[in-house]
Formats: C-alpha cells, sequence, structure tokens
C-alpha cells in the first residue's frame, strides 16, 4: 500500500530489533507508528487493537515469539509467550495458526538457534501474507469482472463490504479488499458502499481511509443501509474478510456480517468471503456451535471516539448514564449464506468436499 508517496507494509522488523506498526487506534485522523519492544508489548497492541485484524493479529503474534526468545530462547520462555500471545483475542484463527507455525519452526531446535529461525519464519509469515492477498485479489478480479460484463455498458459495479478487511488488517493488500484495489488499478468502474461497522467503526475510519489513500469511489454508510440499498439495486455484490472459516464452510465475521448476508440472499446479490488458508479451522464444522466469540468493552459501545471541528481527538458518550450495553465483536454466517469462497487456491463452493479438494485435504 501507497501512503504519502511510499510503500508500507503493516508491520516491520526495525534495526534494533524491534517491531514497527501503524497505531490503527489513531486512523483516519493521524498516522503514527510506533515500536513493539517485548513480546507482552506485542500482546497488548493485539488486545487494545492498536493492530487487529486476522492475518496481522497472526504476523504480531508472530513477532513476540521473536521477542520473547531474543530476551531468553529457553522452552519455559517460549511456553510462556505463547500461553500470553494465545489469549490475546478468541475469535481469529490465524493467531493460532501463527503460533504454531512458530512453535514447529523452534521447538526442535538447540536454544542457541532458534532466535534466527523465529526470525525467518516470522519475515516469512508476511511475506506468505502477501502473496496470498494478490492471489486472492486476482481471483476476485476475475468474478468482478464477470459481474460488471452482464451489466449495461458504462455501469459501475457497486460493491458492498463490512468491517475492514484491506491492507491494514494484513501485512498488505487485504482480502476483501485486494480485489477491489486490483479492479480499481486495473481500470474497472468500482465504487465501494462501506459499512461504517460499529460500534469500532473499522469501516468508516479504516475501510474507508485506505480506499481514499487508494483512489477508490467510495461511500460511507451506516451499518443498517445495506438491506435498503440492496432492495433497490444499488448493490451488485458483497465481499467481506473472514476471522475463522469452518471446514464446512461458515465464516465467522465483524458483527453484522450475518445481517449483510441474509439482506443478500433475499435480493438475489451474490455474498463473497475472501479468505487466505490459515483463517480455515479444520478442526471445526459447526461455526455456530463451536468457534469463541469475542465479547469487548461495553464502552466501545456507549462511547465514540473522533475528531473535533478544531482537530482534537476525543472521546463522547452516547447513551445515557447507567444504561448497560453488550458488545459481541463478531457473528457466524452459515455457509449456505455464501456465494462462494475467494482463496489464495481459486474460487470454491462454501461446502466441505469443496474446500477438501480445493486444499487437497
Ligand atoms: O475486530 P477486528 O477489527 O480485528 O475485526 C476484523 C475483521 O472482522 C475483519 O473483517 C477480518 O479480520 C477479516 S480478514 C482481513
Amino acid at each position: 500500500m501507497n501512503y504519502q508517496g511510499k510503500r508500507w507494509r503493516t508491520i516491520w522488523r526495525n534495526a534494533d530489533d524491534t517491531i514497527g506498526v501503524i497505531d490503527q487506534r489513531l486512523l483516519p485522523h493521524q498516522f503514527q507508528t510506533l515500536a513493539l519492544r517485548t513480546m507482552e508489548e506485542c500482546a497488548e497492541a493485539i488486545r487494545n487493537m492498536t493492530v487487529r485484524g486476522a492475518p496481522l493479529i497472526g504476523a504480531t503474534a508472530a513477532y513476540g515469539i521473536c521477542l520473547a526468545i531474543r530476551d531468553d530462547s529457553s522452552e519455559k520462555s517460549i511456553h510462556t509467550a505463547l500461553k500470553t500471545l494465545m489469549f490475546t483475542r478468541p475469535t481469529a484463527v490465524n493467531l493460532l495458526w501463527a503460533l504454531n507455525q512458530m512453535l514447529a519452526a523452534v521447538s526442535a531446535l538447540p536454544s542457541e538457534k532458534r532466535l534466527e529461525r523465529a526470525w525467518q519464519r516470522a519475515a516469512e509469515i508476511c511475506d506468505e501474507d502477501v502473496e496470498t492477498n494478490e492471489a486472492i485479489g486476482r481471483h476476485g478480479q476475475a468474478i468482478f469482472r464477470e459481474i460488471l460484463a452482464k451489466k449495461p455498458d458504462g455501469s459501475r459495479l457497486n460493491v458492498l463490504t463490512h468491517c475492514n478487511a484491506g491492507w491494514l488488517a494484513c501485512v498488505d493488500w487485504g482480502t476483501a479488499l485486494a480485489p477491489i484495489f486490483m479492479a480499481h488499478d486495473a481500470g474497472l468502474p468500482v465504487h465501494v458502499w462501506v459499512d461504517e461497522t460499529r460500534p469500532r467503526n473499522q469501516g468508516a475510519s479504516l475501510t474507508a481511509w485506505e480506499l481514499k489513500q487508494h483512489g477508490v469511489p467510495h461511500t460511507v454508510v451506516v451499518d443498517n443501509a445495506g438491506g435498503h440499498l440492496m432492495q433497490h439495486g444499488l448493490v451488485d455484490l458483497v465481499i467481506v474478510g473472514t476471522d475463522r472459516t469452518t471446514a464446512q464452510g461458515d465464516v465467522c465475521n465483524k458483527i453484522g456480517t450475518y445481517l449483510k448476508a441474509l439482506a443478500a440472499r433475499d435480493n438475489g446479490v451474490p455474498f463473497y468471503v475472501a479468505l487466505p488458508s490459515s483463517t480455515i479451522d479444520w478442526t471445526l464444522r459447526d461455526g455456530l456451535a463451536e468457534i469463541p466469540i469475542e465479547e469487548r468493552n461495553a464502552a466501545e459501545v456507549t462511547h465514540l471516539r473522533g475528531k473535533t471541528a478544531d482537530g482534537a481527538l476525543v472521546e463522547i458518550q452516547v447513551t445515557p448514564d447507567g444504561s448497560p450495553a453488550s458488545n459481541y465483536g463478531f457473528d457466524v454466517t452459515p455457509a449456505r449464506l455464501v456465494t462462494a469462497l475467494i482463496t489464495e487456491k481459486g474460487v470454491c463452493a462454501a461446502s466441505e468436499p469443496a474446500l477438501k479438494k480445493l486444499f487437497g485435504r
């Protein structure tokens, strides 16, 4: 992703062996980077959503293991780090995937060899994420072209997305946004409806910011607008990311995704889910029964953060004093509502046989 003429990834290793990240809590109003100096700081950055989005959570956890080994390469230290990082956020399975990758890379090595291999594997995880998302973008772009070809000449392709499954949620490109960036770059007339995505507004703050940086035409809408837009023929397809996909193709994504899938089905609008294979949890089948759903602090619902006219970043309360609030972070969209899954290996039906065939399992 280009930002102010410079090519950025969302996470990198600094020369002093700290980990550079973008503080996503300040976007879209301020672009600031910070250096994570310890495994505990990586864990806290995941917990407090300095970094967020399934693939980036995984990459941050991988670098957290590197920092733990840098400070103490014993087995005990690695296990403490695994336990700390594993419980930072419960829903995105990429976290467990990345930790398993790191463990597999270093566990059989003598302690003096672990650090070098850990740095290498964490960097590979990041590079693989970029390659994977590029592939998702190519497969997704082909679908966009097919849908656009069926529209009258000169029409724009209206895509609706929820939350942020873009560059900021990954190492680069994004999952659901990769086809959008690529289609736009290839000259396709793409316009994106961006769900604001309460309570943390990842759509309004992050997806809109990314699309603006890239020059992609977009419009931010309130979360409840999607059904109305679809009823009036203003959405050609929905595309979202996923934090955990089960073996039978159920997808768990930001709260509100399920309602978009229902509205899409009722209106004959195709509903696509873009995912790297690191998001597939092959141990689970029934997403509704088996995926742990994160419940976050109610203050994210009762309060809003934003910029005042004089440029100050402030937080305000929107609910009456004392009104209780609940904050489920994710919901599950059953496979039956998903038109197709777009993965790095290609496009397949959201079903166990199709997924197994595609991934040779
Ligand atoms: O709570 P977040 O901001 O980490 O949630 C992120 C999402 O739900 C994304 O859409 C998701 O990680 C999909 S993959 C890029």
